[in-house]
């Protein structure tokens, strides 16, 4: 992957950025999104956060992934996008501010305000609910701007969004002091927030150094409500986002290649960032050079390592290439695994015998999600863990007891 860095272009406009997008038409309210990006790293493509795999699978991967738009508690990143796609909550406008949250998070939003006051700090909110084509108007300015790499790293697509669900809020000083900035995080609000939005359900939903995890940059101003028991089991549980809470966290594609083989060139050959000529150059390795093969090979294309770099090269220019046979097998497993544990349910289908309680994990220890009636069908995902199996039911998914399925 190359290393990102950033357009010269930020530094410049980075302070004035709300006010310019506020300046273009449909920006009427400060919904804007940072002109910084903090670390010069890797950008992690989207496909970076693949749902959980049956070799992800952890304890945490346990815990119901909710995607039903309505529940407060519903799982949104680049791989679990909306649906419907163009979802649109229901709203209520946050008194005095001219935006909207959905009314529960509003409410939330209001009590929190209050006791921040009481500490004299004075929140002030940015951004709320934004529709699916407003997301998609910001995230077209953000890549007129910036490009796409850099508008993927701090601005969501539309439909994909957690704003799109009116339960984020991205808040900031009264002063305006760091405003969509990661050094938000050092301000009186910046700071207050970090302690205390878990009391009223808000998590910090891109922290810091986890931009290969939740695939956004740093964003020390966007909270998230997920109600207050759950940001309270969030920030009990340690875990560092909410895709490791939900056992999503799929960091394995960033971390350094594992090397699976060798080859040689044979040809002055373009390393590209994708399998196919279509994809970017990213350097030209010489012919006669010992290349480093990771192990992935797609349609006659061999990722290789070279020169510190990691990239895709055409096999028809490799010599003696070695890649253990075993290796390859168990990559092709790994897909097929990948495919079954996808969160669109495959699968079979189950009968309950009892009126069921799903829980967040395989066994009793475990939160119930709900109950399912005597008699309903229940989807199966093929996951099963000491006699329970994972289903899907309403919406939700989790666990519930194999005795009482059919
Ligand atoms: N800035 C966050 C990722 C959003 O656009 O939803
Ligand atoms: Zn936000």
């Amino acid at each position: 992957m190359p290393k990102y860095s950033a357009p010269k272009i930020l530094t410049a406009i980075a302070v004035g950025a709300i006010l310019s997008l506020g300046t273009l038409p449909g920006a009427a309210v400060a919904a804007g999104q940072p002109a910084s990006v903090q670390s010069a790293t890797s950008v992690p493509a989207a496909s970076m956060l693949a749902p959980a795999s049956a070799s992800s699978f952890s304890v945490a991967a346990a815990r119901g992934i909710d995607r039903n738009p309505n529940h407060l508690d519903v799982f949104v990143n680049k791989s679990y996008p909306l649906k419907p796609t163009k979802y649109a909550p229901k709203t209520k406008t946050v008194s005095g501010t001219g935006i909207s949250l959905r009314p529960e998070a509003a409410n939330a939003y209001n009590k929190m305000v209050k006791a921040a006051k009481k500490s004299g700090i004075r929140v002030k909110l940015i951004s709320g609910y934004r529709s699916y084509n407003r997301q998609a108007q910001l995230f077209n300015q953000y890549t007129r701007l910036y490009g796409k790499k850099y508008a993927e790293r701090i601005s969501a697509k539309p439909g994909t969004s957690e704003h799109q669900t009116g339960l984020a809020a991205d808040v900031g000083n009264y002063n305006g002091a760091c405003a969509l900035q990661s050094c938000f995080e050092s301000t009186p609000v910046g700071k207050w927030m970090k302690k205390n939005a878990h009391k009223y359900g808000f998590i910090l939903r891109y922290p810091k150094g986890q931009e290969s995890v939740t695939g956004y940059a740093y964003e020390p101003w966007h909270f998230r409500y997920v109600g207050t028991s759950l940001a309270k089991s969030y920030k009990n549980s340690g875990a560092k986002t909410f895709e490791h809470y939900h056992g999503v966290a799929s960091t394995k594609k960033s971390s350094p290649k594992s090397v699976k083989g060798t080859a040689k060139t044979t040809a002055n050959l373009n390393m590209r960032s994708g399998a196919g000529t279509s994809n970017r150059v990213l350097l030209t390795i010489p012919r006669g050079k010992n290349v480093k093969l990771t192990g992935s090979k797609k349609s006659g294309w061999y990722q290789v390592t070279y020169s510190s770099k990691t990239g895709w090269v055409s096999g028809t220019y490799l010599s003696n290439v070695s890649m253990p046979k075993s290796d390859t097998k168990k990559k092709d497993t790994k897909k097929k695994e990948t495919k079954k544990s996808s969160p669109k349910t495959s699968g079979s289908s189950k009968k309950t015998t009892a009126n069921l309680n799903m829980r967040s994990g395989a066994g009793t220890g475990n939160r119930v999600i709900l109950t399912i009636p005597k008699g309903k069908t229940v989807k199966t995902t093929g996951k099963a863990k000491s006699g329970w199996l994972r289903v899907t039911y309403k919406s939700k998914t989790g666990w519930a007891s194999g005795t009482y399925l059919r």
